[in-house]
């Protein structure tokens, strides 16, 4: 698996990875998607092998007054390459990016029932800290995890 960063060219691919990963009514439609990953405040790696997409995931970072904070918009892995290492190290990645850009902390909603996802993010270090209520749609909820990014080390 090689991983890079996104590029427009990328889109459909990205995309039919999309359809695979959620049903209609949980999907990100084409067009948030393609404002999503066109943003400049945003970041989307890539894993791919043999020409073919096996995953994404997407970042973005805001500035407020006590620093830079980062949320994850997503983590797709197509549903053949699951289990192979691939959304841990997307997730390393994308929080590489947000540190870079100067996060000081990542955070991100994720549907209650979620378990490979609550799985991941619990094991690579994000804390739950709320809940809500009718997130995703009536009766669906999202958990809200979050992690402090350590500073980049200097060389
Ligand atoms: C959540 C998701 C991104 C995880 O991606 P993934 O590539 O399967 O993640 P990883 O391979 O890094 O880890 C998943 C599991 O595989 C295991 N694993 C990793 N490498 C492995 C290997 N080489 N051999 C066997 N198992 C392995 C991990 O230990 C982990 O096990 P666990 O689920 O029992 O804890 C994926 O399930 C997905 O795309 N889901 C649909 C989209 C989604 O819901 N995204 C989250 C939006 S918030």
């Amino acid at each position: 698996m090689h991983y890079r960063l996104y590029s427009p060219r990328d889109f459909d691919s990205l995309y039919a990875i999309e359809e695979m990963c959620f049903e209609a009514r949980f999907r990100f439609s084409r067009k948030y998607m393609r404002e999503l990953v066109s943003h400049s405040n945003t970041v989307t790696w890539f894993a791919g092998k043999d020409g073919r997409m096996g995953g994404f995931a997407i970042a973005e970072w805001a500035r407020g007054a006590s620093g830079a904070i980062g949320y994850i918009q997503t983590i797709e892995v197509a549903p053949d390459r699951r289990k192979q290492g691939i959304g841990r190290e997307l997730l390393r990645r994308i929080e590489d990016s947000a540190r870079a850009a100067s996060a000081e902390a990542i955070w991100l909603h994720v549907h209650a029932e979620n378990a490979p996802a609550i799985r991941l993010y619990e094991a690579n270090g994000y804390v739950r800290e709320g809940r809500e209520e009718d997130y995703y749609a009536p009766g669906h909820a999202a958990l809200i995890y979050g992690k402090p990014l350590e500073p980049e080390l200097a060389n």
